[in-house]
């Protein structure tokens, strides 16, 4: 398969996603890497904080033969006052092989796709998507509960402010599995409900029924309005202690894109128990990565 750049899960249709998928778990299985990208150079400019994210990413590219060149916020020319856009047109006159963006404004990837020659792939723009974190976690679904079809996903938690979530409904959605969001209504919206997904605020009501519940970290960087998240309720309600992962189906699993918030939203014995699968994500995010970036080469 080919791409030209890789903004969100939107645009790819289920095929697509199912052949990336698929090739990441070739490539994680043992198929040789193709040095598609030897002598080719690819920057990495995370305009946020990441761990997994650009860790992946350039680890990524090394296999697949590129030069990588990081570039952070703070130490390039943006923190001079210089726009996004020009600062990604002076690195795209250095003829990068493709660049991959994080930046804290929804809509940021593309804005960089109609700026440059490089082929973009957004590594998380705002509360827009973060496409390749859904195709991880697709494969991280799919190799635990078969194929996804009529399977009932649970997302959790603060919703609102999450790419993540975004990109992962849109993903169920094109393979058929049923989507609910859960969390406290000022961070979970019943009007989210136009996005395609099932909205509630009963954690205890949905648990039970899901075939798999992904947790998502509060992201308090992102609260504007104070208030937003009262603390020991949001613990009451919405997060996924010892006692609610009792409650799940034997047979349901738990993820996280991580960074978690240990004993908030999720107790860490459960984030490090039998049903979770954080690591598991964190190993097919590399294999998602690399498929992904051969399908630009
Ligand atoms: C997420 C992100 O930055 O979108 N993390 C990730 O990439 N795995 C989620 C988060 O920050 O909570």
């Amino acid at each position: 398969m080919k791409l030209r750049h890789l903004l969100g899960i939107e645009e790819l249709s289920p095929s697509d996603i199912l052949a990336i998928i698929d090739r990441a778990a070739a490539l994680r299985d043992g198929a040789k890497a193709p040095q598609v990208l030897a002598g080719q150079t690819v920057v990495s400019l995370f305009f946020e904080p990441s761990t997994r994210t650009r860790v992946s990413f350039e680890l990524a590219a090394y296999a697949l033969g590129a030069q990588v060149v990081v570039v952070s916020e703070e130490n390039s020319s943006t923190s001079k006052g210089e726009s996004l856009l020009d600062t990604v047109r002076n690195i795209d006159a250095m003829r990068p092989r493709a660049i991959i963006v994080r930046h804290r404004a929804s809509g940021a990837a593309a804005t960089v796709a109609g700026a440059v020659k490089a082929s973009v792939v957004n590594a998380g723009d705002g509360q827009h998507e973060h496409p390749t974190q859904a195709l991880l976690d697709i494969l991280t679904l799919r190799e635990a509960l078969g194929p996804l079809d009529g399977k009932s996903v649970l997302i959790v938690g603060d919703i609102l402010h999450s790419r993540v979530a975004r990109s992962d409904l849109i993903a169920l959605r094109k393979l058929n599995a049923r989507c609910v969001f859960c969390g406290p209504p000022a961070l979970a919206p019943t009007g989210l409900a136009a996005l395609g997904a099932e909205v509630t605020h009963d954690f205890d009501a949905a648990l039970p029924r899901a075939d798999a519940v992904i947790m998502l970290r509060a992201q308090r960087e992102r609260f504007s309005e104070q208030g937003l998240l009262p603390g020991d309720l949001y613990r009451e309600r919405w997060a996924l202690t010892e006692a609610r992962a009792a409650r799940m189906k034997s047979s349901a699993v738990v993820l996280h894109p991580g960074p978690a918030n240990r004993d908030f939203e999720i107790d860490s014995s459960v984030a490090d128990g039998a049903r979770s699968l954080i690591l598991r994500q964190v190993t097919n995010g590399g294999f998602v990565r690399q498929a992904v970036l051969e399908a630009l080469a």
